[in-house]
This record gives structure tokens, sequence and C-alpha cells, in this order.
């Protein structure tokens, strides 16, 4: 079955708006693990927007599942992780003036830069994940990595609008998803993802982890963390006993 990592970022953003200690991304991660999340996922990103170095240190100490850190291919949070030692540790593009993540690493692009990030990693035992877009000569780059898995950027796949759109987005993840199999890392995907779309994903053969942020922050403001959770585990296989994944 495939597990699912609740990205808690947004609720630092709400914190964040005000300065103040109030929401806890901690809160948020207890209620989550209860909802029953597989893993803790947290963004610290260089401009501090969200998530803040203390926030990765207490989830570090309160989370009981995997905590997944994503961070970019730069030494000064590749010390932070190899200190933190989360258990997992996605590499993510990432610029200023982007919103959120907006597609995958360019491993072509990076070169050395990312086998170094991994090696340190590896060296601190933290297993790492690659971010990228399912473009197979992304994925062919990484080859030779030894990265513990590959998370697809299902970013396309959520804004396709129309039938046709999606399915051909869909096709080229399952495509992607079978290079990612054949590389011998576990396959992970994410962005985007809300409990409409989500299912197809998950139903990608060998699917193993799902890493769902704002959709899951987004109704858990009406429903509560714990209840958003659980519903977006029973889109993921669980009983489902809510009409709403079927909308
Ligand atoms: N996976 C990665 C690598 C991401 O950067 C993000 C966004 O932080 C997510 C998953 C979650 O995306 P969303 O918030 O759209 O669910």
């Amino acid at each position: 079955m495939t597990v699912l990592g609740v990205n808690v970022d947004h609720v630092a953003t709400v914190r964040q708006a005000r300065q103040t200690n109030e929401p806890d991304p901690v809160w948020a991660a207890v209620a989550a693990e209860l909802g029953g999340a597989d893993g803790i996922t947290v963004h610290l990103r260089e401009d501090r927007r969200h998530i803040q170095d203390r926030d990765v240190r207490v989830l570090r100490e309160t989370v009981a599942v995997k905590l997944n850190l994503e961070m970019a291919c730069e030494p000064r949070m590749t010390a932070i992780a190899c200190e933190l030692k989360p258990d997992q540790v996605t590499l993510v593009p990432e610029r200023r003036e982007e919103v959120t993540t907006e597609g995958g690493l360019d491993l072509l692009a990076l070169g050395d830069r990312v086998t170094a990030t991994i090696d340190q990693l590896h060296q601190a035992g933290i297993e790492v994940s690659l971010f990228l877009d399912p473009e197979p000569a992304q994925i062919e780059a990484a080859h030779g990595l030894n990265v513990a898995a590959i998370e697809l950027h299902t970013g396309q796949y959520a804004l396709a609008t129309g039938d046709s759109a999606r399915q051909e987005q869909l096709a080229m993840l399952h495509q992607a998803a079978e290079q990612v199999l054949a590389l011998g890392c576990a396959l992970h995907a994410g962005h985007g993802l809300n409990y409409h779309n989500v299912r197809p994903v998950a139903a990608i053969p060998h699917m193993h982890e799902l890493n769902i942020g704002h959709s899951i922050v987004a109704r858990a403001l009406m429903v509560g963390m714990q209840e958003a959770v659980a519903e977006m585990k029973r889109c993921l296989g669980f009983p489902v006993s809510r009409a709403v994944t079927d909308r």
C-alpha cells in the first residue's frame, strides 16, 4: 500500500504571516500522525519563509514516523541536514521568487554538486530522494547516484485540464515510474496532489510514497488535521467511508 508523507509547511506559513508562535507545525505533525500519516515532510527553504530551523530540530525529536526534509542542493542546507539527521532528505530545486517548488531538479545542470551533496548525506546515514520531472533524460541522469528513491513531480499532471491532457500526463508518469524502478530506486511522487486527483497516481504500480501538503492543510482548516489526513489515507486505499473521494 502507498504510504503518505504529510507536508506541514503551510501550517508554518500561517504562523509566519504574524511572526508569532502559532499555529505550530509540530502540533500539526502530531495530529497528522494521529490521522495515520506515515511520514512528516518539511521544506527548509533558504529564505525561511515558512519552516524554521527550530521546527526541524523539534520535529526530529518528536516525530515518531519518518521525517523527510526537503532542501536545496546547498552546502549550508547539507550541513544542517547532516547535523539533524532526518530519515530522508529530498533534494529539490529552489528559486526565491517561486510561490512553491516549480519543477524537478535539473540533474544535467547540477552535475558534481548533486553528487557531492548525496555523498555527504550518505556519510551521515541519511537516505536520499531526488525530486525529478517525469523526463527520461533526468531520470537517466540519476543512474549511478545510488539514491534510495526518486520522487516524480506530479505538478503538470495536477495542472492538466481535460481528460486527454490529464491522461497524457499520467502516461508520462507511468513511463517515468518504470524507468525509476529499473534504476532500483523506490518510487515516490508529489506536488499538486489532492483528494480528487490522487488515486490514478497512487495506482501506478509499485508507487511507494506520496508527499502531499497544500490540499491536506487546506482541508484541515475545515475538518481538522487528523480528519484531513484520515480522509487522504482513505483515498489511498483505506476503507472509504465518505462520498468526498468520489466527486
Ligand atoms: N513534494 C515536493 C518535493 C515538494 O516540494 C512539495 C511542496 O513543498 C510537495 C511534494 C507537496 O506539494 P503540495 O503542497 O502541492 O501537495
